[in-house]
């Protein structure tokens, strides 16, 4: 859609989380002009949901090179250590720097941060903030800190696409706002820098522990302006999901690690400990490992979820520690202090992305990508537990800097858009094929995958997309002519072509990808292979993006 309004700025930074807000408060403290821009409220993305906390070397004892080793080793031979490296070797400044501006940690009588374990972690390493609200505190801290510095933001607003020069460089991005007065509609932001920060695409399974905003706009936005992705068949499934019921769907509540972290235990329905004996660490090994232990149990016993023991934390610990577990259980009706929750594992981070180099750019010029919606390598094929908030931090403040030192030797560049031809996002895909997508998708790709699966997802998905294409010619001949009827455009319509395009990527990827490998479980090639797949798969869209 052609744009109604214009807004300009040196640095667009669309999205709101730990890695939005960071990269816009800090390119604003280095005097650039910096508007946000996010899709709901600002503190409705993913970070507001975070438990666990934030992983950094702030114990006594602990080292980043012991981070390191923890990170790499859940990354199952495809993180870059590179990126690691920086990662936990600048994580304890960037979070000092996160408390010194406003973020109120949980620390012990003597005023030390608390540390708790998750998964995969061999210290206690994890900060956390009111007990398990770590990413609503952070949240806070940020979205105050915004508002503050007198940040410009325009809230409701679905990206739609990137805006490039002649040169095809960055120039901006197009938006569709709603209910914000003089910028309502379809409008641009034309600037020279644009940070992506749009988080995840949790949406495009049926149950996922992300908010109903993770539609992979920023990743479909990327493919859409020839930008390289990688790494998509990397989904991660959190292990320990409050289980509701068979036929529950989108946003399911997070039971964290950092329960497992504190000693709760996972069992059958017969109460027996089933993780004891499959990895040294048992309930705290590595997240892959434990929702693929998980998943065997469920299969061997033919159940549809297991259960986290913590009844022996008592009711004054689960107030103090998890009051918001706990309070989400009671909600389902579940009393975590005198019964068993039950647990399932659900879609929870997407581990691949837009890919970034250590200064977050992607390999469109002026375009960077921070947090979840970027591949930087810090994570290969499986997260390691609370190290996304951190990615958040540490890679926000170097794009930071990489855009303001080259702001500093060009001042004054202004790029402008060159004219676009067609609206990028076709075929539209009508809202009601979502949960057909996401159907598709939690069948075929889940968290137990195989060739025949995955090629069952590919063709169904493809099918979705010719239905599109052939209404949409429909449409073009006269209603009625081919297909079905096409897709009116708005915020549905462009958030389903959004979840279809990134689902389409991720389910080849993992088709592709035969081997089991960290998060990517292939019941057809049960070994990791890494004389063939010790390499990363980047996908880049033909211009002609159908
Ligand atoms: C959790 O609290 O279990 C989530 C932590 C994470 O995803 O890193």
């Amino acid at each position: 859609p052609a744009p109604g309004w214009a807004i300009e700025a040196d640095v667009v930074v669309v999205g709101s989380g730990v890695a939005g807000l960071t990269a816009a408060l800090r390119c604003a403290a280095a005097g650039l002009s910096t508007v946000v821009v996010t899709k709901a409220r600002l503190d409705d993305g993913s970070t507001r949901w975070a438990q666990g906390g934030i992983a950094a070397a702030l114990g006594e004892g602990d080292t980043p090179e012991q981070h390191l080793d923890d990170t790499l080793v859940a990354g199952a031979g495809l993180c870059d250590e590179e990126a690691v490296r920086t990662l936990v070797t600048e994580g304890p400044g960037a979070v000092r720097r996160l408390i010194a501006s406003g973020a109120r940690f949980d620390t012990s009588a003597s005023g030390e941060i608390e540390l708790t374990r998750e998964g995969g972690h061999h210290r206690r390493r994890i900060a956390h903030a009111g007990g398990d609200a770590t990413g609503a505190e952070i949240s806070r801290a940020l979205v105050d800190a915004v508002r503050d510095a007198g940040l410009r933001t325009v809230e409701n607003a679905l990206v739609l696409d990137l805006l490039l020069d002649a040169e095809g460089r960055t120039a901006g991005i197009t938006l569709h706002v709603m209910g914000e007065g003089q910028h309502d509609g379809v409008g641009a932001v034309h600037a020279p820098y644009v940070v992506l920060a749009t988080g995840g695409m949790g949406q495009v399974f049926s149950a996922t522990t992300n908010p109903a905003v993770s539609t992979g706009d920023g990743v479909a936005l990327a493919l859409r302006a020839g930008a390289q992705v990688s790494d998509l068949e990397f989904v991660q499934f959190h292990p320990t999901v409050l289980y509701l019921g068979p036929d529950s769907e989108g946003q399911q509540p997070l039971v964290s690690e950092a329960v497992r972290g504190e000693g709760a235990h996972l069992v059958d329905a017969d109460g027996v400990r089933f993780m004891a004996g499959q990895h040294e660490l048992a309930e705290l090994a590595p997240r892959d490992i434990v929702a693929k232990g998980i998943m065997r149990r469920m299969q061997e016993q033919g159940a549809t979820h297991m259960y986290l023991d913590a009844r022996h934390f008592g009711a004054a610990m689960w107030e103090q520690r998890f009051p918001t577990i706990l309070a989400a259980c009671r909600s389902h009706g579940v009393d975590p202090v005198t019964e068993p929750v039950p647990v399932a594992p659900a879609a929870h981070y997407a581990s691949g992305g837009v890919r970034a180099d250590l200064h977050g750019r992607t390999t469109v010029p002026g375009l960077y990508a921070c947090g979840e919606v970027a591949c930087t390598g810090v994570h290969g094929a499986n997260r390691l537990a609370s190290n996304s908030l951190l990615e958040g931090l540490v890679f926000a403040e170097r794009i930071a800097e990489s855009i303001a030192a080259e702001h500093a030797s060009s001042p004054g560049v202004r790029r402008w858009p060159a004219e676009i031809a067609e609206p990028s996002l076709l075929p539209l895909i009508a809202p009601e094929a979502r949960a057909e997508i996401q159907r598709v998708m939690s069948h075929g790709a889940g968290v137990l995958r195989s060739a025949a699966s995955l090629a069952g997802a590919v063709r169904e998905l493809e099918a979705v997309h010719a239905n599109a294409v052939l209404a949409q010619q429909g449409a073009a001949n006269g209603p009625g002519v081919l297909g079905g009827k096409s897709a009116e455009p708005g915020v549905e319509s462009w958030e389903t072509s959004n979840l279809l395009c990134v689902a389409r990527v991720l389910a080849t990827a993992a088709l592709e990808r035969a081997e089991t490998r960290g998060c990517h479980w292939r019941d057809d090639r049960p070994g990791r292979d890494d004389e063939t797949w010790r390499r990363h798969l980047v996908v880049r869209l033909a211009p002609d993006r159908s």
